[in-house]
């Protein structure tokens, strides 16, 4: 029983759900959590080495400067048009507060990254969910009829990997009155982004994680781009300190080695094209993927029996039971051993309901025989109370 003395909207919520961590010992194939699947620029080890006690013992930089500095040079844009945080949840936290009152209401295309009507309820307001038009187009005339106080659009999008073009997106932001945030956790392993249209558009604002890009989930770290206006309201409502100096240096170093970071984005575009081919060529529907994951329909609709079997044999991928997502996985793609891991493990479970099929196939093979054999009394007896075997 929740105390009384706890808000009612935090009584009444779930919470988010995070993907399961196993223990460092445990050694399973890990494709759940959309981690890079190779460790940070050693760049950036060296930065953390060289951490002084001093920059400890003292409070960080309140508004990460040095991390301001190289990420306006990286995108080509002025240091007050960046905000910095405590991993990219900490930033899309920082715009709900700013952007949502209470009873207000944030809309999205669904489904979504399912963090976001979390954030909603914790300000007491709402989330309208709008289907995404066909083969994941943007809603757009459905997502302005809302009159939500801000759409926050994951692109690429989570857990479907798709993406909308910028276009799309700057049509929606010159037609809405309020805040429009582009989550670009992914965007790295995409096509294109939308960071170009913050200098147009005063209601549009990008957040970045490096936990994906950068292979620094366990660091935490992301920011926001927006115009100056922007991000000096979004200043008043974050922590103080909610960047630390360790990640300061760290994430100053990661998005500096842009040379190692593409490279692994390089490597990991290549390897979802290979990892889509193969679950196509064993049945899987693979929705055409801009991230580092794809969503794949099972074959026999059955998406978490896959996820089970898979986990029997070691892998963690990602399973939703929700509607529309129950018949599908979402599969981190990882390194190519881990990748191959993954199909031998589907493949595995192919085979075994292939098995089970043609044995009872053969059963009912049996069966039929039996029936066609004169009828022994005793034997007829007994099939009468048989159940019945679908065609
Ligand atoms: C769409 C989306 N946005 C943001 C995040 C949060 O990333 P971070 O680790 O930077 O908090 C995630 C993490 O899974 C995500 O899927």
């Amino acid at each position: 029983m929740a105390p009384d003395f706890v808000r009612e909207a935090v009584r009444g919520m779930d919470g988010y759900t995070p993907g399961e961590q196993p223990g460092e010992s445990d050694r399973v194939v890990k494709l759940n959590t959309n981690e890079n699947p190779f460790p940070p620029s050693p760049k950036v080890m060296a930065a953390i080495r060289d951490v002084e006690a001093e920059s400890l013992r003292r409070y960080p930089n309140p508004t990460g400067d040095l991390f301001r500095a190289a990420a306006a040079k990286l995108h080509g844009v002025t240091p007050d048009m960046i905000l910095c945080g405590n991993g990219s949840d900490d930033i899309l936290t920082i715009a709900t507060r700013t952007f949502i009152p209470p009873g207000g209401a944030i809309a999205h295309p669904d489904p979504t990254y399912s963090l976001y009507p979390v954030l909603a309820q914790l300000q007491d307001a709402r989330t309208v969910a709008v289907p995404w038009g066909d083969g994941y187009a943007l809603p757009i005339e459905a997502l302005l009829a809302t009159g939500a106080n801000a759409i926050y659009l994951a692109n690429p999008n989570a857990p479907t990997g798709t993406f909308v073009p910028p276009a799309k997106v700057a049509e929606l932001a010159s037609a809405f009155p309020g805040a429009v945030l582009v989550d670009e956790a992914y965007v790295d392993f995409a096509d294109g982004h939308c960071m170009g249209l913050i200098a147009q558009h005063p209601n549009v604002m990008v957040s970045r994680s490096l936990s994906k890009s950068y292979a620094l989930a366990g660091l935490r770290f992301g920011y926001a781009a927006a115009q100056p206006a922007v991000i000096a309201e979004l200043m008043k409502v974050k922590d103080s300190y909610n960047a630390d100096a360790i990640a300061i240096a760290a994430a100053t170093a990661a998005i500096e080695d842009q040379d190692y970071a593409r490279d692994k984005w390089r490597y990991v575009r290549e390897e979802r094209a290979r990892v889509t081919a193969q679950l196509e060529a064993l049945g899987w529907r693979v929705l055409p993927s801009q991230a580092n994951f794809v969503l794949a329909t099972a074959p026999d609709g059955r998406g978490r029996e896959a996820y089970l079997g898979l986990k029997r044999q070691g892998i963690l991928i990602r399973h939703f039971d929700k509607p529309g997502l129950a018949d599908k996985i979402r599969i981190t793609i990882g390194q190519a051993h881990e990748n191959n891991a993954l199909l031998a493990g589907l493949r595995v479970l192919a085979s075994a309901a292939d098995r089970a099929a043609g044995a009872a196939e053969a059963a009912r093979g049996r069966r039929r025989e039996e029936d066609a054999a004169p009828a022994v009394p005793a034997m007829a007896a007994a099939h009468a109370h048989a159940p019945a075997v679908a065609g």
